[in-house]
């Protein structure tokens, strides 16, 4: 019988500290007006500038293993979507592998920016199908607050950092029924982090030397989001002949919510049906997405049986999008 991934565990972290908009007020030249209205944001939590990463990324696995009610022993491959690591080697899968003793599994990171986390559903669902793998973790860990240029008001009043995580098992039903993911790589001058080159435009957008952070085109970003995120959805229901009246939640990566908006009006949604976590967590990368469903899911909101849709987007420009039954 053929195999399917379903997801049997979730499990999210986040740091302890509050950062509202009102303390941003004190680092540039913004509101909290400003902030609320045009991004839907209020707050977000951050990490202290001395704590790693993964530390985020372990909790969320930890508490995702135990939702799942599964020995770490018994995880075969371990996935981290990340564009902020704390090292470019060891990835933070092997770091995380180490820390939650999953010493059984193979381990590697996946940078797909903001979709990175269903771009990992994706890759470990083919895993499962071809029954290499029953048991997969994936894991979306994102320390944005070290990559923020602290100095640029476009970009240090979206993010925020966290982690979230699922275990995705082996069934014979599905689970994951369908998944999108694309990219436009000619626009991926919009979202940069340079790591070792620096080009002239790459300089010329940061100033004092700030050289290892966000620069974003915002308004290039903001028309892409809202196209990718409707065509998307609209592909990934068409092909399996799923009516978008029989989703009951929408989960978007949570970076704007005006591209929340806009999206959802395109695809005739309701929007009592869509999580939102934007307004407390602010844009956490592609830890947005697991970090929305643990949640919603330790809410009582998502039950046994109903259809979920995910999606995504982020820097390349990048786009994915799944949909799925909840077991
Ligand atoms: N406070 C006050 N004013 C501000 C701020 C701020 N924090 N930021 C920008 N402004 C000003 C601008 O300077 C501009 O002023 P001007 O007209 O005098 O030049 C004005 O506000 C309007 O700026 P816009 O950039 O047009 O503002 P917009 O409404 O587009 O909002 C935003 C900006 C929030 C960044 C929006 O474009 C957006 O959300 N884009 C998408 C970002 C995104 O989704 N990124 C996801 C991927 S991130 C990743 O992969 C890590």
């Amino acid at each position: 019988m053929a195999k399917h991934g379903v997801i049997i565990g979730q499990g999210y972290s986040l740091p302890n500290k509050i950062v509202n908009n009102s303390d941003l007020e004190k680092l540039v030249d913004t509101s909290d007006q400003w902030i609320r209205e045009r991004t839907g944001i209020k707050r977000r939590r951050l990490q202290e500038r001395e704590q790693p990463s993964y530390e985020m990324g372990v909790e969320a696995a930890q508490y995702a293993l135990k939702s799942a009610n599964m020995d770490p022993l018994d995880i075969d491959l371990i996935i981290v979507s990340t564009e902020s690591p704390d090292y470019l080697t060891p990835s933070m899968a092997c770091i995380i592998q180490d820390k939650v003793n999953a010493v059984n599994a193979a381990a590697f990171d996946l940078n797909a920016a903001c979709s990175g986390f269903v771009y990992g559903m994706t890759v470990a669902d083919q895993f499962i199908q071809t029954e290499l793998y029953k048991n997969i973790l994936i894991i979306a860990c994102e320390g944005l607050s070290k990559v923020v240029d602290w100095k640029d008001r476009n970009t240090c009043i979206l993010f925020g950092d966290g982690a979230g995580a699922i275990v995705l098992s082996a069934s014979d039903k599905p689970g994951i029924i369908n998944y999108d993911l694309g990219a436009d790589g000619t626009k991926h001058k919009a979202i940069t982090i340079p790591l070792t080159h620096f080009d002239e435009t790459e300089l010329f957008r940061r100033k004092n030397k700030r050289e290892q952070v966000i620069y974003m085109q915002g308004r290039e970003v903001f028309k892409f989001a809202v196209n990718a995120m409707t065509n998307s959805v609209k592909k990934l229901l068409s092909e399996k002949d799923i009516k978008i009246e029989e989703i009951d939640w929408i989960i978007p990566h949570q970076a704007n919510m005006r591209i929340i908006d806009s999206s959802i009006k395109k695809l005739n949604f309701p929007k009592d049906k869509v999580i939102i976590t934007l307004d407390e967590y602010g844009n956490t990368s592609s830890a947005s997405i697991p970090i929305a469903l643990a949640e919603a899911v330790d809410k009582g909101k998502i039950k046994k049986g109903q259809k979920i849709v995910l999606v995504g987007f982020g820097g390349g420009l990048t786009w994915a999008s799944t949909v799925l039954e909840w077991v």
